[in-house]
């Protein structure tokens, strides 16, 4: 049946109305993902400015864990795991490892000396494709129990107001055992000497679908031997990197894979709280270290150790850490992959 003008013009005027509500609806959900719509939210873009020293960050490297050196090598699997989790790489076999050592500053010049906490970046690939990545640091907890708790401890460290960190420390108080940590553990002077952990606790699925809350730790073969700082700084600002390197050329590094499972009750969104020590642990495999090489245009220089690529067997648990760690990395990994030509591919060392 042909319909008058009018009508035609209304049914235009109410389609184009619909299309421009639908047009609001999905800017007001994009306002909002941005953080538009509230000054105070925690984006993934603050998380990662925190960061940044007062000078800005250094172009083309990692916003944080800036100063790093790669390495390939072996995750041997011996089995044990597979009665936690069912993924791939926890059944026998051994699996390719591209890793990195790092220090936990957003300087990739700073002097090695001087960066209290080290890292272990690793990517381990299976067969079936399903990788697993993990970024782990020495200390063995973190300086504070919640995202927005690290961020207002990056704002306090920057900040000029003489009482920012006592108030930031008032409002996190766990943020002294961390100092005490920092003030009392021994340093070393190999990264192949230190201990890495994951902090943040994830769930492992067993092949009957049961889910056990887990952190894990890489522990060294090799025997820590104690140094002072001031010994360290003699060495010159990079002779964790100078030392690795000669110590894999010698022969390969080893560590452990220890899980160990919580208990019901231990607090497992909390990575500022270690679990008791008696808790059951089990020794999944062999991280093995056989070639150390210059980031600059190594094979870890564009890997993003996001900690939620995890294969099946392995998921996020209730600890809200790695979720915004993902995105504050991806942030990061972006702009960084940007940037090549301030850190170009032949560059030597960590140096710009
Ligand atoms: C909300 C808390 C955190 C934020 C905002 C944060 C931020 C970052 C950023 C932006 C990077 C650089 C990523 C890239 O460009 O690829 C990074 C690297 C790293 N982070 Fe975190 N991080 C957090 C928590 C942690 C925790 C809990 C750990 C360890 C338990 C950790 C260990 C590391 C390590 C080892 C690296 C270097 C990885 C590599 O070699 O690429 N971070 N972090």
């Amino acid at each position: 049946m042909p319909q008058s003008p009018l009508l035609l013009k209304k049914i235009s005027i109410a389609r184009l109305a619909i299309i421009a509500a639908v047009v609001g609806v999905v800017a007001v959900a994009f306002a909002y993902t941005a953080g538009w719509l509230s000054s105070n939210r925690l984006t993934p873009k603050k998380l990662v400015a925190s960061l940044a020293p007062p000078r800005g960050p250094a172009l083309g490297h990692r916003r944080n864990h800036a100063k790093g050196i790669c390495f390939t090598g072996t995750f041997e699997a011996n089995g044990n795991g597979s009665e936690l989790s069912k993924a791939q790489v926890f059944m026998p076999g051994q699996y390719p490892v591209v890793g990195r050592f790092n220090l936990a500053t957003a300087d990739p010049n700073a002097a090695d000396a001087m960066v209290r906490v080290r890292g272990l970046g690793i990517r381990i690939t299976p067969p079936n494709g399903q990788e697993w990545r993990s970024a782990m640091i020495d200390a063995p907890i973190f300086p504070v129990s919640t995202v927005q708790g690290f961020y207002d401890l990056q704002m306090a460290s920057a900040s000029k107001q003489p009482d920012a960190m006592k108030k930031v420390i008032a409002a996190h108080p766990e943020f002294l055992t961390f100092v005490s940590w920092a003030k009392s553990a021994p340093w070393t002077s190999s990264y192949a000497e230190e201990r890495y952990n994951s902090l943040n606790s994830f769930l492992f699925i067993d092949g009957s679908g049961a889910k056990h809350t887990i952190r894990w730790s890489l522990i060294p073969a090799a025997q820590p031997v104690a140094i002072s700082p001031d010994e360290l700084a003699k060495r010159g600002p990079d002779f964790l990197e100078k030392e690795i390197t000669q110590r894999v050329a010698a022969g390969p590094q080893r560590w452990s894979l220890m899980v160990t499972v919580a208990n019901p009750g231990d607090p497992a969104a909390d990575p500022s709280k270690a679990w008791p020590a008696d808790r059951r642990t089990v020794n999944v495999g062999t991280l093995t270290v056989q070639q150390i090489e210059q980031e600059a245009d190594g094979p870890c220089r564009d890997i993003n150790y996001d900690p939620t690529v995890l294969p099946a067997g392995i998921t996020t648990s209730d600890d809200p850490f790695p979720s915004a760690r993902s995105a504050a990395y991806s942030r990061s990994y972006n702009s960084r992959t940007a940037e090549e030509k301030y850190y170009p591919r032949n560059a030597t060392g960590a140096k710009q």
